[in-house]
């Protein structure tokens, strides 16, 4: 399944809007009953409206009746580049996942379909602010 997720993630890439920062991400967000949701960041020419690839798979599920997500692959790089490096995701969308994710949501950062790196939630975003807080 973590393969399938990350040629997902390349796929979900090839339709990322960058003329910007020239910086192609994709993801590829695997829910609880098996459907996987890709996202891509799409730019804008006022900048602050951009949005990254990790957040648009997560609207597009959300937005979709999807609350319950497994893991999400993650592959970035700058349009030129033949080899990817890995593409951790930033922290507002590591906030986003905190709020429909358990601490054990699994974060896969992929160069290639067999390079990968697999992190859960909770390391990436440790001692955070929840839904719980708010209780
Ligand atoms: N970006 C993502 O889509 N996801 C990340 O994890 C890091 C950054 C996007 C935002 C912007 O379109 C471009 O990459 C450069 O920051």
């Amino acid at each position: 399944m973590i393969e399938k997720l990350i040629e997902e993630a390349f796929l979900a890439r090839e339709c990322a809007y960058t003329p910007y920062s020239h910086f192609r991400v994709g993801a590829a967000l695997l829910a609880e009953n098996g459907t996987i949701y890709r996202g891509c960041n799409i730019e804008n020419a006022a900048y602050t409206p951009s949005n990254c690839a990790e957040r648009t798979a997560f609207f597009k599920a959300v937005s979709e009746g999807e609350r319950s997500f497994r893991a999400i692959a993650i592959v970035g790089g700058k349009e030129d580049e033949e080899s990817l490096d890995y593409c951790a995701p930033c922290g507002v969308c590591r906030q986003v996942m905190r709020e429909f994710c358990p601490d054990d949501f699994r974060i896969i950062l992929a160069k290639s379909a067999t390079e990968y790196q697999v992190y859960t939630l909770k390391q990436l975003l440790p001692e955070s602010f929840g839904p719980d807080n708010l209780k």
